[in-house]
């Protein structure tokens, strides 16, 4: 049994009111069809999200933040918490993202923190992991995404409220991705510990393939074992590019 396919695209600090029109592509691509079974979620920037929720409304294409505070409210200049994602219009959160992990020195136990808070506000969270090139090289990979799940994963995920991205973070905007044969083996290693970490749940937890999905390589990448669907940063600035990533489900 496989789960239903999930492509989401994170449009990272990309986008102004003029870039809605993508969305009202994607939104009418959606309704048609054209995504086949897949679930779609755009994740634009927070200042977006109230206006792409109209545009969103009645389509099946669902908005996500692309970070979330551990808090509800409160004195934190400059952030956003779940609860205000989900009062603009969101339903996910994409938790943990390498740029926030690198940029911005967040560690696996506050990603579980966020997660929780997500899960609280009633958002479904994307929880980001992967290894960098220097972790791959010395093989450390499977220990470093291993470490990564035991410590950002709540004890209380279920598959309505988790996905799983699984980033190389060198395949991050540079056009390198792993061979489909590496993606496998990761896929199946990150299956095997939601297994262990999430009784009954990790079975069904859908675990994404991200790193420089493209409309020419979509369709193998999704293909291989394992794989449930695809976070997309940069093709998913354009409708048409997402939409052809979006079609190969
Ligand atoms: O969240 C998306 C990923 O960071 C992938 O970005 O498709 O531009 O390589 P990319």
């Amino acid at each position: 049994h496989r789960p239903r396919p999930l492509v989401a695209g994170n449009w990272k600090m990309n986008g102004l009111r003029r870039d809605l029109g993508e969305i009202a592509a994607i939104c009418a691509a959606v309704g048609a069809g054209d995504a086949g079974q897949a679930e779609i979620v755009i994740c634009p920037p927070a200042t977006l999200l109230m206006a792409a929720a109209p545009i969103c409304k009645g389509s099946p294409v669902a908005l996500g933040g692309q970070d979330c505070h551990i808090e509800a409210s409160g004195p934190f200049t400059g952030e956003i918490s779940a609860e205000m994602l989900k009062d603009a219009g969101a339903e996910f959160v994409i938790l943990g993202h390498s740029e926030r992990r690198l940029d911005h020195y967040e560690h696996d136990h506050l990603i579980q923190e966020k997660t929780k808070a997500a899960y609280r506000a009633g958002l479904s969270a994307i929880v980001c992991i992967g290894e960098t090139r220097a972790e791959r090289e010395a093989g450390e990979a499977l220990p470093v995404i291993a470490a990564q799940l035991a410590g950002s994963l709540p004890g209380l995920s279920t598959s309505e409220r988790l996905v799983i991205a699984y980033e190389p973070v060198w395949a991050i905007g540079t056009g390198l991705t792993p061979t489909l044969g590496e993606i496998a083996e990761m896929h199946r290693f990150i299956r095997l510990r939601l297994d262990q970490l999430l009784p009954q749940q990790g079975v069904k937890i859908r675990i994404l393939y991200g790193g420089s999905v493209k409309p020419g390589n979509a369709a193998e990448l999704m293909a291989v074992d394992g794989v449930d669907g695809a976070l997309v940063g940069g093709a998913s600035l354009t409708s048409a590019d997402f939409m052809s990533i979006a079609a190969v489900y």
